[in-house]
């Protein structure tokens, strides 16, 4: 584990009478009394659903002896409903900071033990105050998540703590990265300030996200839906793409937060930090050569192209097992750290749909909001015809990854491993769209649609009439793949750098990333686009 530059001794729990001075001593009790949160009771309630208390999280987050904690003596100010005979120390949620790989970050730890962590006044204005500060010094929020949302006896006064964090999540979007991790039923708005966030983890078994839960839904709709039919892990990270990590426990999940955080810089000013690597940069792997099939109809993985360029093959996938279809996540290239966006040929032949243009959108613009290069492998038959996609608006959805990609100004690289067809080759970060290096395989088919579809259309007279149609249908086709379904046209304009051999490509890459490692590149100054959402 790296050393921390925040750090303090353990704190002293020993409060034996002839020790210390009385009121260092209520102090301590104090503090002990805040550390048990709901009560023992509750804890044992905690540990028995497989859950780990709030503090323990953040033990498990942190770097040794890093957390801060801040508001530890507050407590709610509600009369309503017998509640002023119920207070405890912190009200329901931990608050601070601490470092994570010796980087600071700024933590809230919501406590289901007190009042189902549910949100007051009080327990808003705690993770407001740590918000204000990420954001004044610049370093990333982690929230933990365990809540049954607004706290029901406060009414409006919770709503509007509420909406205090709604606009500092929103305020602090590319400002500084904000990751939500779920760890427990979180409901109403519970669920609204993690949406907003950059990433959202979600743990197997114990973790829920619903705008209502399912008593309430059974009276609305008449629908009978357990936790996990309406909003688990797996409902989340495959159906709705709500989340981007589904993970077994909570210790997986915390470790993922720490994993995550470290391809990411403190904030939108900053870079990522390089992490030494003994993987040579000159490295080529012949394996590459020889992973494109001849078929350029059968599928491949292109997980394993990815591991074979990036640097000891480690690549932290993102959402993977939403819209797989696209491959989205964050590796490192001679150390510096890189997003990758990739097609999948091995799922619905790597077409783009509505789920795929959403996912790759958000994660390009993600990596642009904090200066993270931009690496895309591209394999794409286009975008996916049809009447459910047209209707559910493919239009809009894809003009969602075309414009993340024409408005993203860190360097750009595209690899074409295979099929650039259509409006697809022009949205996947093409030259036209200020990619920066773009390369291709020989292996590369750029052209306007697949040979099938061109000559059936093109030549259709000329088939219809012809003696034998399906010879001349396959001369026709042989004779346009020759012609377009190459990489040499788009070569010879300049819209690909170069042609290059596919062992060549992570020396390549990283030549291109030291090249544009200065890059400067801005858009007009405006308030903001206007994203089609
Ligand atoms: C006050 C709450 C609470 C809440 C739970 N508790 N939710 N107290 N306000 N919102 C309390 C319970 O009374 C209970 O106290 C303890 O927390 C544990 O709750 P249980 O129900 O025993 O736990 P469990 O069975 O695990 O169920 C968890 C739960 C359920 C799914 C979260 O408690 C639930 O449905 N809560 C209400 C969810 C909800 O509708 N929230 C309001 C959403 S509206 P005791 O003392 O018995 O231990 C909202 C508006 C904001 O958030 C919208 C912004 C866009």
């Amino acid at each position: 584990m790296a050393t921390s530059l925040i750090s303090t001794p353990p704190a002293t729990t020993d409060t034996t009478p002839d020790k210390v001075h009385p009121l260092v001593r209520r102090l301590r009790e104090m503090r002990a009394e805040a550390r048990l949160g709901g009560g023992e009771k509750r804890i044992e309630q905690q540990h028995a659903k497989g859950k780990l208390t709030a503090r323990e999280r953040l033990d498990l987050l942190l770097d040794e002896n890093s957390f801060q904690e801040l508001d530890m003596f507050v407590t709610h100010r509600t009369e309503a409903f017998g509640l002023d005979k119920q207070k405890y120390l912190g009200d329901g949620v931990v608050t601070g900071y601490g470092a994570i790989n010796g980087r600071l970050v700024y933590v809230y730890s919501q406590d289901f033990t007190v009042f189902g962590g549910s949100l007051s006044e009080a327990h808003a204005e705690k993770i407001v105050k740590i918000m204000d500060l990420a954001l004044k010094n610049g370093a990333p929020v982690v929230g933990l998540n365990d809540s049954g949302g607004a706290r029901i006896q406060e009414g409006v006064v919770s709503l509007g703590g509420y909406a205090d964090i709604f606009l500092r999540n929103t305020l602090a979007s590319g400002v500084v990265p904000q990751i939500s991790a779920i760890m427990g039923p979180c409901a109403g708005g519970a669920v609204y300030s993690p949406a907003i966030t950059d990433f959202i983890l979600m743990v197997k078994n114990t973790s829920y996200m619903f705008v209502t839960g399912p008593e309430v839904v059974k009276t609305v709709t008449h629908e009978e839906l357990t936790f996990d039919e309406l909003g688990g892990a797996l409902v989340h990270n495959t159906v709705s793409g709500v989340a981007h990590f589904a993970v077994e426990n909570e210790a997986e999940c915390l470790g993922t937060i720490r994993r995550l955080l470290s391809y990411m810089p403190q904030n939108n000013l900053g870079e990522a930090p390089r992490v030494p690597t003994t993987d040579d940069p000159l490295r080529m792997d012949e394996r590459l050569d020889s992973i494109v099939p001849d078929n350029p109809n059968k599928p491949y993985d292109m997980n394993e192209i990815i591991r074979l360029v990036v640097d000891d093959g480690e690549f932290l996938e993102v959402q993977p097992h939403y819209a797989p279809n696209i491959i989205i996540g964050f590796a490192r290239l001679n150390g510096r750290s890189v997003g990758i966006v990739a097609q999948q040929p091995a799922h619905l032949a790597g077409v783009l749909d509505i789920a795929s243009s959403i996912k790759g959108a958000r994660f390009v613009r993600f990596c642009d909001c904090f200066n993270i290069p931009i690496i895309t492998f591209e394999d794409v038959p286009g975008f996916l015809p049809g009447l459910a996609q047209e209707h559910g608006g493919i239009i809009k959805h894809g003009a969602k990854l075309l414009y993340a990609y024409c408005e993203a100004t860190v360097p750009k690289i595209t690899v074409i491993t295979r099929k650039a067809y259509g409006g697809a080759y022009d949205v996947m970060n093409s030259k036209h769209v200020r990619g920066d290096m773009n390369f291709a395989w020989p292996t590369a088919e750029i052209a306007v649609m697949g040979p099938e579809g061109a000559v059936n259309i093109i030549f259709r007279k000329e088939i219809a009439e012809a003696q034998d149609v399906e010879v001349t249908r396959a001369r026709l086709v042989q004779e346009y793949r020759e012609k377009f379904a190459n990489p040499y046209v788009a070569a010879q304009r300049g819209y690909i750098d170069d042609v290059i051999e596919p062992r060549e490509t992570r020396p390549k890459l990283i030549s291109a990333l030291e090249m544009l490692a200065n890059k400067r590149d801005s858009n007009p100054p405006k308030k903001h686009g206007n994203i089609p959402l």
